[in-house]
């Protein structure tokens, strides 16, 4: 049958039409066909999934597990999320009207930013940040109050937060944070939390706290934000980086019954739920001392890493703040090269064949600077920096 072309592109969402696709994925893209290139691009745990939590997946398929779950999640999982949550961070959720199992984190802050927001509210987001609470935000017609983190070694200040709400007030509806951060590997001491606790604690402002990363910190142990405003925060969490199970796409929400009650519908309408083998190999990794342990094991190797890149970069003149969590560098490139970020990483993939991400990608605050993960193998890690160190030496 003879159809005739129509363009019906601008039929679609207006907001959607409006948003950018993401500098991370296209550069990414960009870089990929280079020969022999090694990409510490992308944020993905290069770990196996741990044998007893795989069991876990395929003991719920074998047991013909294959029912629709209960809209927040399985039990077992909830009642494990809320362990882990109070034994970990000592904040403390009721598993039947407090949490929900998401499909990976990203439809938790999905959820909940959609949850949360009216057309024309403003939610304050410090940055660089994760670039996909962006267009979220404005997809629902909120608006992005971008708060630049950068001369404050990547961490909002209690003044900085203070400014923005006698600036706009009312008007803002929630705050999106994001500790150990991707991509800056920073995370706050509790004393930082506390002194924006203090601050938020007299408005309406709802926190969304984005802790993905909050089992993946070197040296200092994490706090949680709702530790210090549980009534006014959800916390965001899950397994794709403490397990490496990207993949299995489960995260977890959780926070005030009477919030989480309504922004469970939204997930009701978006997925149901989350898929039942993935939630049985969450609980086995969230509600086991093995999972704990596998964790650990994965921190440790991290950790080696993240010396030896720090270690490298610094000494090839890059300035870095000290990454305590997450598995990011990011770097400033040193001056003397004259490069916008964009023109350094794609000169360090064409010439030497190393891919990192420029820090324009994470939004004010990330110009000049360039993200590496080093969630790859030490031997990759090792190639990449000598080629770097060549690439140095000389331009
Ligand atoms: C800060 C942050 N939040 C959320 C996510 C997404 O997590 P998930 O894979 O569980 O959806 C990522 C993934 O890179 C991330 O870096």
């Amino acid at each position: 049958m003879q159809t005739q072309q129509r363009d019906l592109t601008q039929r679609l969402n207006t907001q959607l039409l409006a948003i950018k696709p993401d500098m991370i994925h296209s550069f990414d893209h960009e870089v990929s066909d280079i020969p022999n290139i090694i990409k510490l691009t992308l944020g993905e745990p290069d770990f196996n999934v741990p044998e007893h939590v795989k069991q876990a997946a395929i003991k719920s398929i074998e047991d013909n597990d294959s029912h629709y779950a209960p809209v927040p999640g399985t039990a077992k999982l909830r009642e494990a999320a809320a362990h882990f949550l109070a034994d970990r961070y000592g904040i403390q959720y009721d598993p039947q009207t407090e949490i929900v199992a998401t499909v990976g984190a990203t439809e938790a802050i999905s959820d909940t930013l959609r949850a949360v927001t009216n057309p024309g509210d403003k939610v304050l987001l410090p940055g660089p940040t994760f670039p996909l609470y962006e267009p979220i935000i404005k997809l629902n017609g909120a608006e992005v109050i971008p708060i630049n983190t950068e001369p404050n070694q990547f961490v909002l200040t209690p003044q900085q937060l203070q400014a923005a709400i006698n600036e706009y007030g009312d008007d803002i509806k929630a705050i999106m944070l994001n500790f150990p951060s991707n991509p800056t590997g920073v995370t706050y001491t509790a004393n930082q939390i506390e002194a924006l606790a203090d601050v938020l604690r007299d408005t309406n402002i709802i926190v969304i706290s984005d802790e993905i990363y909050s089992e993946l910190t070197y040296g200092q142990p994490h706090v949680s934000f709702a530790h210090y405003l549980p009534e006014q925060t959800l916390v965001l969490n899950g397994v794709s980086k403490s397990h490496a199970m990207t993949g299995y796409r489960v995260g977890i929400l959780a926070g005030p019954a009477a919030l989480i009650g309504r922004i469970n519908l939204m997930h009701a309408f978006t997925v149901t739920s989350a898929s039942n083998p993935a939630m049985a190999a969450a609980a086995e990794a969230l509600g086991t001392e093995q999972g704990r342990h596998d964790t650990e094991n994965m921190k440790a190797e991290y950790k080696q890493r993240r010396d030896f890149v720090y270690h490298t970069m610094t000494r090839l003149g890059f300035t870095i703040p000290k990454p305590a969590g997450a598995f990011y560098i990011f770097a400033k490139i040193p001056e003397r090269l004259h490069m916008t970020d964009y023109d350094f990483c794609l000169s360090l993939a064409q010439t030497s064949q190393v891919a990192v991400i420029p820090g324009t990608a994470f939004g004010p605050g990330g110009e000049g600077y360039l993200r590496l993960s080093y969630a790859a193998s030490m031997a990759n890690l090792k190639t990449a920096m000598a080629r770097l160190t060549t690439y140095m030496e000389t331009h």
